[in-house]
């Protein structure tokens, strides 16, 4: 078993550009343990992202027991990434929760009135879909944490590789997630200890229409 003694915070902070340009995927990771202030602090930057109606979808679950790292790794088919890192955040959506506690993400300056018409547009918007189908909606707003949560990260000085390549069902068992839950990615975190690839990407005029 590994054993980490606590870092300092960082006192890294890129600017957005520098984050965005030195992200890569890493996935070998200085065996240190993960700063829990840092950490905390990346959480909190990931979850000033955006969402429809301010809905908040996402939900963190971390990882950073050496016994449930190993166990992760089974679930995502042996990459070594997820024991390599000092923590693994397993970003997913709970859109069933989320309807339930609805109130809570109504901005408070919008009083009691705020509150009730947040409840009667949820309940518009999805009360006729069935769990999977609104799911999905909440999914499509957790993959705005995840990228948020990579830059955050990256902004602070760490390292990730974003991760879908794993047994959903199994991850859910492991970590004790209800069947609803929907997966924007495991994200195994740290400093980098390999330099990984430089960027390969279409060029702007390929992917882009200008009208
Ligand atoms: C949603 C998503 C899922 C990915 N899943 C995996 C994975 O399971 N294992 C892995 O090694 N890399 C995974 N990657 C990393 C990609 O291979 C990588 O982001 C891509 O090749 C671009 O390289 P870069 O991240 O270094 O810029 C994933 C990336 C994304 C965005």
């Amino acid at each position: 078993m590994t054993t980490f003694t606590e870092t300092r915070p960082t006192t890294d902070t890129l600017t957005i550009t520098e984050a965005i340009e030195t992200r890569r995927s890493i996935r070998k990771y200085v065996q240190e343990p993960m700063n829990q202030d840092d950490l905390h602090e990346i959480l909190r930057l990931a979850s000033l992202a955006p969402s429809a109606w301010n809905a908040q979808t996402w939900r963190f679950a971390v990882v950073q027991s050496p016994e449930i790292k190993e166990q992760l790794k089974a679930a995502a088919y042996g990459q070594g990434q997820i024991t390599s890192a000092p923590a693994v955040i397993v970003v997913y959506s709970d859109m069933e929760d989320t309807l339930n506690t609805v109130e809570e993400t109504a901005h408070p300056g919008m009083g009691e009135e705020g509150r009730t018409g947040a409840r009667k547009t949820f309940e518009g918007a999805f009360g006729a879909q069935d769990v999977a189908q609104r799911g999905q909606w909440g999914l499509s707003q957790a993959n705005i944490a995840f990228g948020f949560l990579m830059l955050a990260a990256r902004g602070k000085g760490y390292d990730t590789v974003p991760m879908l390549g794993f047994n959903p069902q199994a991850v859910k068992e492991l970590l004790g997630l209800p069947e609803h839950v929907q997966f924007a990615g495991l994200l195994p975190i740290g400093k980098r200890a390999e330099e990984g690839f430089p960027h390969h990407r279409h060029s702007v005029e390929r992917i882009t229409k200008f009208y």
